[in-house]
């Protein structure tokens, strides 16, 4: 693999990183651990996951996925070879300082998080969202004291507007405090605006890593989806309220003719596309298989020709 620089860290991070909020919600233990194995045999090394990961699921308290990284790590031994990414944000217990970004909670939820992955440090500790009731230098700021202590190397958010990552950059110049050197968007061929309108370019005039989640929009990319088709995936009720529309479908139809001239997959299309955006560092896919994860490691042999990109760019257009 091409391994990318993160930002503008000295950071190498592979072109793809793993998302792991399948792990105890749709893949059980033992198909985690044969992922993460697979992810690393081809070359990953960036892993991402969140405290709250699978809170939703019923009978989770949250922390699953973490405690399965852990597990995994020490397992085989690897720590060293892993880029672990994490997040705090959700709540986590009923208390009214069980959640949100205040110093309390920041500094609890990392040592938590730091037990679950049975680890000593966290490599990207990431604001899962803003939150508005704290100060963003009170956040900041405790995520600085995370880095001095040595159980963080770097930070970074998700989820922000411009503005608020703009507010947050200039809070860290302000205290000369450590600054988000990531931004974590919601960013696929169906969901340009949120990402490109603004964000995209504070990302590269800032040099900020841009690790989009849902690359696949959930998997609607993967052109397992039809007008008429049913999948038995448990993400279908929220896909089909999300992108059975007609931009959705005249996305995919694009990606679907691309796939057919490059004797690739919509999946591998969707996934090199992104990878072909000049801000984007490492988009974030999850696979709830080896077999699925063999299918988005494809798209680092795609190559899209310049139509091609501009056949895909205009089927999606959003201005
Ligand atoms: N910061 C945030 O707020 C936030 C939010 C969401 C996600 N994330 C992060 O981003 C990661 C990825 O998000 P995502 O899971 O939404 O990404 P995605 O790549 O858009 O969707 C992944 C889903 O697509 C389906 N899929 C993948 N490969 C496939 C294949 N070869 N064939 C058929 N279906 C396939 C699977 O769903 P089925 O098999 O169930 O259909 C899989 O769970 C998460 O794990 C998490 O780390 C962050």
């Amino acid at each position: 693999m091409n391994y990318r620089k993160l930002g503008r860290t000295g950071l190498k991070v592979s072109p793809l990183c793993l998302g792991t909020m399948q792990w105890g919600w749709t893949a059980d233990e033992a198909t985690s651990f044969a992922v993460m194995d697979a992810f690393m045999e081809a070359g990953g090394n960036f892993l991402d996951t969140a405290d709250i990961y699978s809170r939703w699921v019923e009978g989770n308290d949250g922390g699953v996925s973490e405690e399965v990284i852990g597990r995994w790590l020490t397992d085989r031994g690897n720590r060293q070879q892993v880029i672990v990414a994490t997040k705090a944000r959700g709540p986590m217990g009923p208390g009214p300082n069980d959640q949100g970004l205040s110093r309390k909670h920041i500094i609890d939820a990392c040592d938590a998080s730091l037990r679950r992955l049975q680890t000593d440090y966290i490599d990207l500790y990431q604001t899962h969202s803003p939150d508005g009731k704290t100060p963003i230098d009170e956040t900041l700021e405790a995520m600085d004291r995370l880095m001095q202590q040595g159980k963080v190397r770097y930070i970074g958010c998700s989820n922000y507007k411009a503005w608020q990552l703009m507010q947050a950059l200039w809070a860290s110049d302000r205290a000369g405090s450590a600054r988000f050197d990531s931004l974590q968007p919601h960013y696929n061929l169906v969901n340009r605006a949120e990402f490109e309108r603004e964000l995209a370019d504070v990302c590269e005039e800032y040099d900020i890593a841009v690790i989009p989640y849902s690359p696949l929009a959930g998997g609607f990319l993967t052109g397992k989806y039809s007008r008429e088709g049913q999948t038995d995936s448990a993400r279908a009720d929220g896909i089909k309220s999300r992108y059975f529309n007609e931009a959705g479908w005249k996305a995919l139809d694009a990606v679907r003719a691309v796939a057919t001239e490059t004797d690739s997959t919509p999946l591998a299309v969707s996934l090199a596309w992104l990878l072909e955006q000049p801000s984007v560092t490492a988009p974030i896919i999850g696979a709830n298989s080896p077999e699925q994860l063999a299918g988005s490691l494809a798209a680092l042999s795609v190559n899209l020709s310049e139509e091609q990109m501009a056949a895909l760019d205009a089927a999606s257009a959003w201005k």
